[in-house]
């Protein structure tokens, strides 16, 4: 048995202060009817984007009457600026609330959240974060239901796109930067909005991948995985929060006090608005754990939801629910102060219209610098996974090149899912990309080659409906391969479309489609040296590719400037930098994966049977958690710790030698993984505790040192609070989750 040390780490699970009541909106609430406040408690959609089962119905109506606290899917500074002006008619003139999923850009689309988490640096999206809210706000909004957090072992799930991967601590990071970024100095400022974290909480971890499925999960694992991010949005000070759609030990999130209330309102600290997802406090009568309306809305609202998204049951239920005493009027009070004060403090009682100005809108939005931004922020999320003899990059020389395969010239699917406001004819495809870049040195030839998926289940027309050329596989194959003939390098950009991944995209084969797979045979037999781009919202089983490509870029949905910043990289102007931050696996059999296993009581062995693995493929990914490859190379020296011992309290330095290797200037981003060798429950085999990137010229070495304190060593103890065990561990460095050497250090009792 170890010795149990407990050490509670400070700035984690602390209580806020309830802020002094506001004199202003306390007078505003009592001049208000139950009805107006369960009016302010209700969001509506717009029907630009309805992504639910229904729709709201009669907004002006509603807002007119005091029956609606706010709006999403609606912007413009025209359209927000009619319905405020409707609320300005009020009997009260509370203004309303405008938000939307700025999930990865507004006008100007970054990547899409996983691509961009592969850059391995928070900074760099904190500022896309800021551009979003810039632009959001510039278009009327005063309110993104972003960041999504929900970390995820299944690339099965679509909606793996729209986070960062299965890391907390990476995660960790990213959520920070994201809320700093959006919600920046004063939210009062006509560019700021409030951030919303997302979805609360599991949601990531929905059985079999499948979307809105159920969850089921230890306290543990909630602690040491799924909570950190969110608990980082929390402490970065996220103005809101969105339940999400599973149910959490059987109870649905948007129901569930001991979530939204025991969790993260008492432990960590929470003090603003909670938002249902889309129709969520209806969907529990589905869940079956109430009955009807009534008790759903009393149910969500005593659990310590204030808005809700679209089912309308608080505005149909609460009066009489207040009014027959089975929720009292300060319960529902309490969740009106949270919307009424969020109002305020986005400066909406002081100029409702600040947001609404045509002028700033026509500066701002897709301005040059957030384009340049949008092209550094693709260049950065583009990960090679694999590079045989240096077949990248290639040469701006009077060759010719042909783009082949159904993304390769599709700019709507470079801006992938949720792409808000983005405008897909003012995107770069990939042969937009490389025919600008080449200009006239080279000749660039096109052929789509097949469709994305014509499979049967998506002939008969399921929910998805990817685009069906009329001319039917043979022929796009044949067009292909004549066009491939005439050429010196093929370049093939296949994965998914737009809407293979996202929301309700669950995949239970995350292959390429077949269609693009003979594409990809076709090609390769004919000989040319052959270059494989893949577009995908999630790490897709490459295992027949990576075995005969030499050479594989990861592209996700880069965004606006997608085709231009895969240019970048494919010729060299740009040599890549990212890392994954979901692990590529071997097959679809291999889910849920992570790279933070544990070591079980019977390790994989090759040798003995009765041990943990398959009998089909290897344990590991086809790519792990951390890989990406760039133009040059590197040499790791030994691993070294300044002390064999670190006091409690202290810190010790773990130091790596690096070397560039190659004749080129080279970025890497070095690795540190933690591992607590004994410990009172089972502890993952390494840990992702922190990263450096670093640029080094030709030839030239650098040490790049890290330090390590108690907040490294920290995990959720037996209460599930931080702690940290005496002990040995070993501190791993390397260049992925799997290429590490590592030393050991104790960390002392006493
Ligand atoms: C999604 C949320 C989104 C909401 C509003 C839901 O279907 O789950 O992530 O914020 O719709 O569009």
């Amino acid at each position: 048995m170890p010795r149990i040390l407990l050490i509670f780490l400070t700035g984690m699970a602390i209580l806020h202060a309830q802020p002094a009541p506001d004199p202003m909106i306390e007078d505003l609430i009592r001049s208000m009817t139950i009805e107006e406040k369960a009016g302010q408690l209700n969001l509506m959609t717009g029907s630009m984007d309805v992504t639910g089962t229904r729709a709201s119905e009669g907004m002006e109506q509603k807002i007119l009457s005091g029956q609606c606290g706010g709006v999403f899917n609606v912007y413009t500074p025209a359209a927000t600026r009619q319905l405020q002006e409707i609320a300005m008619r009020s009997r009260l003139k509370i203004p309303l609330l405008f938000g939307y999923d700025v999930i990865h850009g507004h006008r100007t689309i970054f990547p899409i959240p996983l691509g961009l988490s592969c850059s391995w640096n928070p900074d760099l999206i904190r500022r896309t974060a800021r551009v979003a809210a810039t632009e959001a706000a510039a278009d009327g909004l005063n309110w993104t239901f972003s960041p999504m957090v929900d970390i995820s072992h299944d690339a099965r799930w679509g909606r793996v796109a729209e986070g960062s991967g299965e890391d907390p601590w990476l995660g960790s990071e990213i959520s920070r930067a994201m809320v700093q970024g959006y919600q920046a100095g004063d939210l009062t400022a006509p560019d700021s909005v409030a951030a919303c974290v997302k979805h609360l909480a599991l949601y990531g971890a929905v059985t079999a991948g499948r979307d809105y499925n159920t969850v089921d999960m230890s306290r543990r694992l909630m602690e040491e995985t799924y909570f950190p991010p969110y608990r980082a949005a929390v402490a970065a000070g996220v103005r809101t929060a969105m339940t999400s759609f599973n149910d959490i030990d059987g109870i649905p999130a948007t129901g569930n006090r001991w979530l939204l209330h025991d969790i993260l309102r008492q432990r960590w600290g929470f003090d603003g608005l909670v938002v249902t997802d889309y129709s969520a406090i209806e969907e529990m009568i589905q869940h079956s754990t109430t009955e009807n309306g009534e008790q759903a809305a009393r149910q969500a609202l005593q659990a310590g939801v204030d808005m809700d998204m679209v089912s309308e049951l608080y505005l149909k239920k609460l009066p009489d629910l207040v009014k027959s005493g089975a929720v009292s009027e300060e319960q529902l009070d309490e969740a009106v102060r949270r919307v009424l004060t969020l109002k305020r403090d986005l400066g909406l009682f002081k100029d409702p219209f600040a947001r609404c100005d045509e002028a700033r809108a026509k500066s701002v939005l897709l301005n040059e610098s957030h384009r340049d931004l949008a092209r550094q922020a693709a260049r950065e999320s583009i990960v090679l996974l694999k590079n045989q003899d240096a077949a990248l990059p290639l040469k701006k020389s009077p060759a010719t090149i042909a783009l082949i395969g159904p993304l390769a010239a599709n700019r709507r699917d470079m801006l992938g899912c949720w792409a808000a406001a983005g405008n897909d004819n003012l995107a770069a495809s990939p042969l937009d990309g490389v025919r600008k870049t080449l200009g006239t040195t080279a000749t660039v030839l096109h052929a789509r080659g097949s469709d994305v998926d014509d499979s049967e289940h998506v002939r008969l027309g399921g929910s998805f409906f990817p685009e069906i050329d009329p001319r039917g596989s043979e022929e796009m194959l044949a067009e292909a391969e004549k066009i491939a003939a005439k050429a010196d390098t093929i370049i093939l950009v296949l994965g998914e479309s737009w809407e293979m991944n996202g929301e309700a995209a669950s995949r239970a084969d995350i292959r390429l489609p077949e269609c693009q797979r003979t594409l990809a045979s076709r090609m390769l037999a004919t000989g040319k040296p052959c270059i494989l781009i893949v577009m995908s919202g999630r790490p897709l089983d490459l295992s027949w590719e990576s075995s005969r490509f030499p050479a594989i870029v990861q592209a996700w949905a880069l965004g606006t400037e997608g085709g231009n910043a895969l240019a970048d990289v494919l010729f060299g102007d740009f040599a890549p930098v990212g890392k994954l931050t979901m692990s590529f696996p071997r097959a679809v059999g291999q889910l849920p994966m992570t790279y933070r296993a544990k070591n079980t009581g019977r390790p994989a062995n090759d040798k003995i049977r009765y041990t943990s693995k398959y009998i089909d493929i290897p344990n590991d990914p086809l790519y792990p958690f951390g890989h990406g490859l760039t133009y040059g190379t590197f040499k790791y020296g030994p691993v070294k710790v300044s002390s064999p011992e670190m006091p409690p309290g202290g810190s010790i330095q773990v130091s790596a030698e690096i070397t560039n290797t190659s004749n080129l200037l080279a970025t890497e981003t070095l690795q540190l993984y933690l591992r607590d060798i004994v410990s009172f429950v089972t502890r993952p085999l390494k840990e992702l505790r922190g990263y450096q990137r670093v640029t080094l010229q030709p030839g030239e070495t650098k040490t790049v040192t890290f330090e390590i304190t108690d907040a490294h060593l920290s995990f959720p103890g037996p209460d599930f609070k931080p702690f940290v065990e005496p002990g040995e561990f070993d501190a791993m460095v390397g260049p992925d989750s799997a290429r590490l050497q590592s030393v050991r250090f104790k960390r002392l009792e006493k």
